[in-house]
């Protein structure tokens, strides 16, 4: 059974208080630009290039692994990511290092605004949940580092479907997991295609625009936009409730 409803694709039409929310993890609670000093660590000189050539080539292979039906673990794809990135800088082969970089993974710091809007949302009684290209293991260690852990439960990986973000079976899969139409549901992301996707599948949307971009030119809209995670509560429930 299915509450989704994929078309069209634009803001969802509930637009009341929200009964869930779901959070990407990657760039929405913890930065992943973190990872740089441990990548420079590992490889003097190269850590700021090769953390940014990283992500970039962890998310690409993501959705390759989509367009081409098929599925590795989120660790395997960044480990992969990472095996390619080192080769393309022209780095030798240092399995210490990458372990190294890898590690890194399970200890992205949090944005700042991170605890401070979940502890004010807590006061909501939502469940608030994790929906992530990660797999649970290392979504919980990274909560657990970042120090969220008692403030999010339950975690969602993309593993359960065997497809990566924007698929919709990811966002689908969230909300039979939650138990609510994905429009009941507001899904929180400062990454702006994840948001299209989100908004696509129906989910009620809010693209976390820390950087002032502009949004994604395909996918659906997200239904707010705020600058900042502590304004999340306001955009939701309105200022004053
Ligand atoms: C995640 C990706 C989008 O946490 O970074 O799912």
């Amino acid at each position: 059974m299915t509450f989704i409803r994929t078309e069209p694709p634009g803001p969802a039409s509930y637009q009341g208080p929200p009964e869930a929310m779901a959070f990407d993890l990657y760039g929405t609670l913890v930065d992943t630009a973190s990872v740089a000093p441990a990548c420079e660590r590992a490889f003097q000189g190269r850590g700021a290039d090769l953390s940014c050539l990283w992500r970039a080539k962890q998310l690409e292979y993501t959705w390759l692994l989509n367009s081409m039906g098929e599925y590795l673990d989120f660790w395997e794809v960044s480990r992969r990511a990472l095996e390619f990135t080192c080769r393309s800088l022209g780095l030798p082969q240092d399995p210490r290092a990458e372990r190294t970089a890898m590690e890194a993974l399970f200890e992205l710091a949090p944005f700042p605004d991170a605890a401070p809007a979940l502890a004010q949302l807590s006061g909501r009684e939502v469940p608030l949940a994790v929906l992530s290209n990660g797999t649970v293991r290392m979504v919980e260690r990274a909560i657990e580092s970042a120090g969220l852990a008692g403030m999010l439960g339950p975690v969602l990986s993309v593993d359960a479907v065997r497809a990566y973000k924007p698929d919709p079976r990811v966002y689908r899969m969230a909300a039979e997991r939650i138990g609510l139409p994905p429009e009941r549901i507001a899904f929180v992301s400062g990454n702006a295609w994840d948001a299209a996707g989100a908004a696509s599948s129906g989910l009620r949307t809010v693209w976390v625009n820390r950087s002032g971009g502009p949004p994604e030119g395909i996918g659906g809209a997200a239904s707010e936009e705020v600058s900042s995670l502590t304004d999340l509560a306001a955009a939701l429930w309105g200022r004053g409730n």
